[in-house]
């Protein structure tokens, strides 16, 4: 279904591995609304993922970018506002990634070089990300950035381990950032805080299967899907948001704000 609300805008998205990843839905989603967007991931994922299929399906070009490097970005960018035709509408930012969790490192034993690479790829790349952006001017006036992260910034979730510390820096670029943007060129930054989605990166942390029902008993609306969390993307980025910025927006079916279900006790 679409009505329209990203007509003729223009956009990057990061993250989009598999068919499952929240990046994905996104992608088809904005395109759906209309919007033009090029597509990119780490050289890496262009191996693994499937990245590729999506580009074709959408007539995106894809653009391998390690979100870290400033020199990929620098290129990504410059690369995107030609493919394009113009300056950027808006960018999602979808990427999470930690070695202590792939590695079962409990948060007690963490390896801190390890965590350094957790905050660089999923958090500083942010900053990186509307740094270079700002730099090359790329961005167009009341454009929307947006990037995805998860409520362990705020409560204590054991089993997510240092990635609580990555999304706490994460939305915290967020209003600094969304400062700045805002002052020099109207442009809006915001996280959306995500229920637990079954996708890569999500299933990689321990327990996920009893967290996420745990969500979903919890949550009076139940957990948003991937698609549903798209369909938010695409409000964001529209033009009824333009006076949304520097805020972290939950979107949990109603989970950060519950004390007790009742219906938990019949897990
Ligand atoms: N799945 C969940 O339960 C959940 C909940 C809340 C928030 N989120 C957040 O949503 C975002 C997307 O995750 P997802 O669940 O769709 O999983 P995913 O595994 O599909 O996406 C993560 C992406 O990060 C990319 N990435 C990793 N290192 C990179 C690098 N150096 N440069 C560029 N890209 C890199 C991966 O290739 C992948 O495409 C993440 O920020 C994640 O923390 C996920």
């Amino acid at each position: 279904m679409s009505n329209n609300l990203l007509k003729g805008k223009r956009g990057i998205v990061f993250g989009a591995l598999d068919d499952q990843s929240i990046a994905w839905k996104v992608a088809e989603r904005v395109v759906e609304e209309g919007a033009s967007i090029t597509l990119t991931n780490a050289p890496v994922a262009m191996r693994f993922g499937k990245i590729q299929e999506l580009g074709d399906k959408l007539n995106a070009e894809v653009i391998p970018a390690d979100a870290t490097s400033i020199e990929d970005l620098e290129n990504l960018i410059s690369k995107s506002v030609e493919a394009l035709g113009g300056k950027i509408d808006f960018i999602l930012h979808s990427i999470g990634m930690s070695i202590n969790v792939r590695k079962n490192r409990g948060y007690t034993e963490l390896n801190h070089d390890w965590m350094l690479k957790t905050f660089d790829i999923s958090a500083i790349s942010f900053h990186k990300v509307m740094q270079v952006a700002m730099k090359q001017d790329a961005m167009n006036e009341e454009g929307s950035i947006v990037a995805l992260t998860y409520m362990a910034a705020q409560r204590t979730f054991p089993d997510y381990n240092e990635m609580a510390e990555a999304k706490s820096l994460l939305e915290s670029f967020a209003r600094s950032f969304g400062y700045h943007f805002g002052e020099k060129n109207k442009v809006r930054v915001n996280t959306i805080s995500q229920s637990p989605t079954w996708t890569t990166a999500g299933s990689g942390v321990k327990g996920f299967q009893e967290f996420f029902d745990y969500a979903e008993k919890m949550s009076p609306l139940g957990n948003a899907t991937a698609e549903e969390c798209a369909d938010y993307c695409v409000v964001l980025f529209s033009d009824f948001t333009k006076k949304v910025t520097m805020q972290n927006l939950f979107h949990d079916g109603g989970f950060s704000s519950m004390g007790m279900n009742p219906s938990i006790l019949n897990l």
